[in-house]
């Protein structure tokens, strides 16, 4: 029998999931299909009471459905309660399971990429309070980061996170960048920035602590403006393309059984389709 899965999002022609599941899908000979579906908002709980029929094994979840898709499920994980959003469904007897595997996605990859990273954790910065942060925050306090500054344009939704999300975080506005980057030692960018080669203004990655290690989760371009200046800073940089690669593994076994590997030939196939 064909397994199907799916990816859904709205707008949702653009993601790279379908070629990634696709690429493992051939490699492993599988019996399967990844489809990406466009779920509009007001479709999301229609869809999910399709699910519920049996025609796929999982999926799944983009933007904007995260965070809506939490609520619909029939059990989530103790994770994907934490960050308050799910990007990982599976189906069994008309039940839906939700995850979160953004979180461990993240660490894997900078595993991955710079090993040893988190050896001797320290102060941190996180750009953004959005739905990405969360799970990149609690990513970062289960490696024993802290203190961990989340900067945001809107100082006010980086307070309202360091004060709920339980960690070591501290909120404060973009501008407190220069006072605060000397001291730390890695730096995340989980805002929009970037995408298709936008910039933040006055944001310079040279003020980071010595051997600072900069990551992107923005991976459209690979080489994002703030990965390109760090680099030209000579500090260590890790791209976003690796998470949306790892964040991919555990639904895939889930669903075919096979655990796929993150191998340099599949991240140069989804490489060559990103242009900024
Ligand atoms: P996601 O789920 O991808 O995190 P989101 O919840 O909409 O998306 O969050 C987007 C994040 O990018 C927010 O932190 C947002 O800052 P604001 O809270 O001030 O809106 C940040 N962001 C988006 N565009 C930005 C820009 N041009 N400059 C600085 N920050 C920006």
């Amino acid at each position: 029998m064909t397994r199907r899965a799916f990816v859904i999002g709205h707008p949702i022609a653009h993601s790279r999931s379908p070629l990634i599941h696709g690429t493992w899908i051939s490699a492993h000979g599988i019996a399967g299909t990844y489809e990406a579906i466009d779920v509009a908002p007001d479709q999301l709980r229609g869809f999910f009471e399709r699910l519920r029929g049996g025609e796929f094994v999982g999926g799944n979840v983009t933007i904007p459905h995260k965070q809506a898709a939490l609520e619909l499920c029939d059990s989530i994980d103790e994770l994907a309660a934490r960050i308050g959003a799910v990007n990982t469904l599976t189906i069994g007897d008309g039940a839906i399971s939700g995850r979160n595997t953004d979180h461990d996605g993240f660490l894997a990859n900078l595993d991955q990429e710079a090993p040893g990273w988190s050896d001797a954790p320290g102060p941190a910065i996180v750009l953004g309070a959005g739905g990405a942060s969360r799970a990149v925050l609690l990513a970062l306090a289960s490696r024993g980061f802290g203190p961990i500054h989340i900067l945001n344009r809107t100082e006010g939704a980086a307070r309202s996170l360091a004060r709920t999300l339980p960690g070591p975080f501290e909120g404060h506005p973009l501008t407190a960048f220069d006072a605060i980057a000397g001291t730390a030692r890695l730096l995340v960018n989980t805002t929009s920035v970037g995408l298709h080669g936008t910039a933040f203004r006055d944001l310079d990655p040279g003020r980071l602590g010595p051997g600072a290690l900069v990551t992107d989760i923005v991976y459209v371009p690979l080489e994002t403006p703030l990965l390109a200046l760090a680099r030209a800073r000579g500090l260590r940089t890790v791209d976003g393309l690796g998470m949306l690669l790892h964040q991919a593994v555990p639904g895939f076994a889930a669903w075919f059984a096979v655990r796929p590997s993150v191998t340099a030939g599949v991240r140069a196939r989804i490489a060559a389709t990103l242009v900024g």
